[in-house]
């Protein structure tokens, strides 16, 4: 089969019987024999049984289970062409809406990852690519050094009543995250191996860890979202306040505020921030991170976004919704509202089109900045900017 193109989550395109088929692994220009493993109706989806001709743009993956685990899909490509890849992708999608998008603002390739999950399905490890089965890895190159010093001991672990296992790390700083039947799971081999132990939500063994994104200290939670990409993330807040200082934003509503990472960022150059989040942990360390930060210019609402009211004394609205993107209602109340600039920050660009079609009735998109927050992966963050037309 020759692969045609790429498609938007790295996989090659080829068609069998008329019907589209996604080739995992398989670069445009290639010719492959393939194995089918998911059939649907209107579509198949397929791994590569044998190469019969290689793109000249392959590499040697360095991650020794690349062709099983589900976790990364472009890391049989350069760096300089994943890069290339997700430029191509995002100018494509977002041609009709007829905008220059910004250059991709780069990351180190391998190791940035402060956070990994383990799943537990007979054994542990990551899920294969479109399976619940289990890799069992020894090394992730995509996660920190800290991180991987660690994963010996999730092997030698005894899976009895364990769902999964979460492993978070900065600044040296070693946190274990175990889900599951407190009364089956046994960890004490592993015990003084963590800095801190979580077992279901509670702080079994050490102190809270904290992140640190350029001076601003965050704590960081079990459970709650955290950007899994520093480097990337510290970009990406600066350019979020670069902006709010360009708009010369004064009150400012951060919708998806997590545990008000944003809102604590750009609090030191706006008048108020009013930060909104749906998981209460979240905002139980947005409230203490703005004790650790000393900002008195920052409140936080546990609540979803879908029953905020934009109220006028508001300039600018942040939201960084999930990869779901805006539900129908924060679209339909961000339209009826009057405020003047919207910053849209997205880690899916599907449903940010989507978004954006439906706010351009009103609002303009002045610009699109993407940042390289997932390197090997076929994910992509954005920042968009609209101003009210
Ligand atoms: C992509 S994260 C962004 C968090 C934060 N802005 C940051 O940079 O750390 C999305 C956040 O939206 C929250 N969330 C999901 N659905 C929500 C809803 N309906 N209303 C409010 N927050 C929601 C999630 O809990 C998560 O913390």
């Amino acid at each position: 089969m020759k692969i045609i193109k790429m498609d938007n989550q790295g996989r090659g395109i080829t068609y069998f019987n008329d019907k589209i088929v996604f080739v995992n692994n398989a670069l445009p220009g290639e010719d492959v024999d393939i194995e089918i493993i998911i059939d649907k109706k209107k579509y198949s989806i397929a791994n590569v049984k044998k190469f019969n001709i290689k793109s000249n743009n392959r590499i040697k993956s360095k991650c020794r289970y690349c062709d099983t685990c589900g976790g990364c899909q472009l890391q049989h490509i350069t760096y300089d062409n994943q890069i290339k890849y997700k430029e191509m992708y995002l100018s494509e999608l977002f041609k009709s809406l007829n905008i220059k998008i910004d250059a991709i603002e780069l990351s180190n390739q391998f190791n940035y990852r402060n956070k990994i999950k383990f799943q537990v399905n007979n054994e542990i490890g990551l899920y294969k690519m479109n399976s619940n089965e289990i890799v069992k890895i020894e090394k992730c190159e995509i996660a920190n050094e800290n991180i991987n010093k660690k994963i010996n001991y999730i092997n030698k672990l005894n899976i009895d009543g364990i769902d999964n296992i979460i492993i978070k790390s900065f600044d040296e700083k070693v946190m274990l995250v175990i889900n599951g039947d407190e009364n089956k799971i046994n960890i004490d081999d592993i015990y003084n191996s963590f800095d801190s132990i979580y077992i279901n939500n509670n702080l079994a063994k050490g102190k809270r860890i904290i992140a640190q994104i350029n001076n601003i200290k965050y704590l960081i939670s079990p459970n709650s979202f955290f950007q899994v990409n520093i480097e990337v993330a510290s970009k990406m807040f600066n350019y979020i306040k670069e902006i709010c200082n360009y708009l010369k934003s004064k009150n400012v509503i951060d919708l998806y505020c997590g545990c008000g990472s944003i809102s604590i960022y750009i609090s030191s150059i706006v008048n108020y921030v009013y930060g909104i989040e749906i998981n209460q942990d979240s905002i139980k360390d947005a409230n203490k991170n703005k004790v650790l930060n000393n900002i008195n210019n920052a409140d936080f609402e546990c609540n979803t976004s879908d029953n905020i009211n934009i109220k006028d004394k508001y300039d600018t609205l942040i939201v960084d919704p999930p990869r779901s993107g805006l539900s129908k209602k924060i679209t339909n109340k961000v339209l009826s509202s009057s405020i003047q600039n919207i910053i849209y920050v997205s880690c899916d660009p599907i449903t940010l089109k989507r978004d954006l079609e439906l706010l351009s009735e009103k609002y303009k998109i002045k610009s699109i900045k993407p940042f390289d927050m997932f390197p090997n992966t076929y994910h992509i963050e954005c920042v968009c900017v609209l101003k009210l037309k």
